[in-house]
């Protein structure tokens, strides 16, 4: 007889009590800083689309001309048929970017992040990795049987800590996002490299939510700071400030080439369409001529952070696009989403498990388009909120 699936509505009702039942929302129209949510339109500080290039229409076009000329699906992985000459045009400015010898393109960050770190290290080694790294990084640091030792969020003496007590570890790598995803701070990065260079440690960064916003160019916060010959392994995506799809990573000639020898997330997938690549190349050409774009969303989130804190809202210390908007419990979290979205703004509850027990928040992320009034309209919905709910948010 089949084994019963009881266990499924078990487990939804499970999350459903404990506030953490998710659900897909369906959204209309482009992802620009407004867009059609269940049917409503509200304004959206709920995209990574960060520069606002995801409807652009140099992005578009190159899109649609890429399908034209060379068709619409890669046919293959790129080791059989599917490496094609826009993979390769790709790559090549990605590396340009970065400032490293060369790049890989993955079919997306969760594919890149969980093959890289297999691909450096395994059993016998030890991975190092921020409390608050993204899902990806997790899952890749398990899978590569290593030894995984988190270290709490960008504290450099318990890292300290960790290299010490794996001395005898063969590899050790330590992986930590740049600009976190869901706190919108900055690793101390510096200092990260120089603890690696005192304990023999590989470095590699996950700069998804850096690649597109920081000087110099777009490139990220490595190259911000200068790290880039300190840093072995630079990942990142092209869905996110990029405005299409799929994810990268920047490093040495032989990495690349190791890489496409025993990557599995990159040896055993079909390659990416040459469409996304098209994209892929416009936008980095959008993203070094037109520095306009990270000026408007640094002055947006400036703008927006304040107007918060003058409220009284309660911000974790974000340094970028990413505002969390701390709640703590789930369910007053989402309530006050969906407050929000009765009021036409679109500011997405985050949960756990993607944040620790506690810290629920409201993920509100700037993008470099939105307008004057529609923060005018969204500072003046938080105050209202204030205003009736003068107990919440906490
Ligand atoms: C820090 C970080 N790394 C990796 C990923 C995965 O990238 P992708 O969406 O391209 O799979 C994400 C988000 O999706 C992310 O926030």
């Amino acid at each position: 007889m089949a084994m019963s699936g009881k266990f499924i509505e078990t487990e939804l009702q499970r999350l459903n009590e404990a506030g953490l039942y998710r659900r897909l929302r369906r959204v209309d129209g482009d992802q620009g800083p407004t867009l059609v949510l269940d049917g409503k339109e509200v304004i959206n500080f709920s995209s990574n689309n960060y520069l606002g290039l995801a409807n652009h229409p140099a992005l578009r076009e190159a899109a649609k001309d890429a399908i034209d000329r060379y068709g619409c699906g890669s046919g293959a992985s790129r080791l059989i048929s599917g490496n094609m000459t826009l993979h390769e045009e790709l790559e090549a400015k990605l590396a340009e970017l970065k400032g490293t010898e060369a790049a890989l393109v993955f079919n997306s960050g969760f594919q890149a992040n969980v093959g890289i770190i297999s691909t450096l290290i395994g059993e016998g080694d030890a991975v190092f990795s921020d409390a608050l790294n993204h899902a990806s990084i997790i899952d890749g640091s398990r899978l590569s049987r290593a030894q995984v030792y988190v270290y709490g969020h960008a504290d450099l003496q318990q890292l300290e800590d960790c290299l010490k007590q794996a001395s005898a570890s063969r590899r050790k790598l330590i992986v930590t996002e740049t600009l976190f995803s869901m706190d919108g701070d900055e690793a101390p990065l510096k200092e990260i490299v120089d603890l690696a260079e005192k304990y023999d440690a590989m470095v590699m960064v996950d700069e998804a939510h850096a690649t597109g916003v920081y000087e110099p160019n777009g490139a990220g916060i490595v190259a911000k700071l200068g790290l880039g010959d300190r840093v072995l392994v630079q990942m990142g995506t092209l869905g996110k400030a990029l405005g299409g799809f799929g994810a990268y990573v920047a490093g040495s000639a032989a990495f690349r080439e190791l890489l496409i020898n025993r990557c599995r997330s990159f040896v055993f997938t079909t390659s990416l369409p040459p469409a996304v690549m098209a994209m892929g190349i416009a936008a980095l050409d959008l993203v070094t001529k037109e520095p306009e774009r990270r000026l408007a969303l640094s002055d947006t989130c400036a703008r927006l952070n304040a107007g918060l804190k003058a409220l009284g809202y309660s911000l974790a210390n974000s340094q970028r696009q990413i505002i969390p908007l701390m709640v703590g419990d789930a369910d007053g979290c989402m309530r006050l989403s969906e407050q929000l979205v009765e009021r036409g703004i679109f500011a997405q509850g985050i949960r756990p498990p993607t944040v620790p027990p506690g810290t629920s928040r409201l993920r509100i992320t700037v993008m470099a388009t939105h307008r004057s009034e529609q923060l005018d309209a969204t500072l003046n919905a938080f105050k209202e909120l204030k205003e009736e709910h003068d107990t919440f948010p906490r």
